[in-house]
């Protein structure tokens, strides 16, 4: 089998990785992989069994009753949970807290790091995640780390949230968001930090079309080389 080519795009929440991954897969024609979706679907069933995020001991014990497949469709991974097609339900504040906490298990990692590299093996992709180019695809060709400041960020997921018709205070968004890069970045596995030959990446400034052509012509050095 040839070898795919993968591009590993890392970064904390907000940075405006998964459009830019969108954004990217439909330019080169690649898969798009939205790694955070295993780690939220995992939380969601956790939440919905009524466990604790923090409960380790009873989260790995139904690890084995968790059916998770990633499909793809329409050129992107689309989360199946026990069959069942997994969509904007893991977009609430209560999955983001329980999947960054669930991504702290190294038991749960470890149960989530076949179907990421079975899909890379495969297919030409754009990952996104924390840990894609330090751990899931760590040859990757190329590997992005994007990051934007704090209120960049915040102001971001806001305006996202408010579209979806969310409650939720700048406030509020600006401090789940501090909490989650403190733990994400912070945890003794996998934290999410740039991999050593991984190209920064900020975006604070500019907007989504910018932050594409910016990303293209990183991406396109290494191509041509
Ligand atoms: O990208 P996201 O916000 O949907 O991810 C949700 C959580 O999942 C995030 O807080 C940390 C975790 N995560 C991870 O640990 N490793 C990944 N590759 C992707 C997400």
């Amino acid at each position: 089998m040839t070898e795919t080519f993968k591009i590993a795009l890392d970064g904390p929440s907000g940075s405006g990785k998964s459009t830019l991954a969108k954004n990217l897969a439909k330019h080169y024609g690649f898969v798009y992989i939205d790694t955070g979706a295993l780690y939220r679907t995992i939380g969601l069933f956790v939440a919905e069994r009524g466990i604790a995020s923090d409960d380790r001991e009873a989260i790995v014990a139904c690890l084995p009753d968790i059916n998770i497949e990633m499909k793809l469709e329409n050129g992107g991974g689309v989360v199946y949970l026990g069959g069942k097609r997994i969509g904007n339900e893991i977009r609430t504040p209560l999955c983001s807290k329980y999947a960054s906490d669930v991504s702290k298990i190294p038991e749960v990692r470890a149960f989530l790091l076949e179907t990421q590299r079975d899909i890379a093996k495969k297919n030409n992709v754009i990952m996104d995640g924390r840990d894609i180019g330090t751990v899931i695809l760590p040859d990757a060709q190329v590997k992005i780390f994007v990051t934007a400041s704090i209120e960049a960020r915040a102001k971001r997921r806001f305006a996202e949230l408010q579209e979806r018709g969310d409650s939720a205070t700048y406030e509020e968004v600006l401090a789940d968001m501090k909490w989650r890069d403190a733990n994400d970045k912070n945890r003794n596995i996998a934290p999410a930090v740039p991999a050593e030959d991984a190209v920064m990446f900020d975006n604070s400034g500019l907007n989504v079309e910018e932050t594409l052509s910016a990303a293209i012509e990183i991406i396109d050095k290494v191509i041509k080389v």
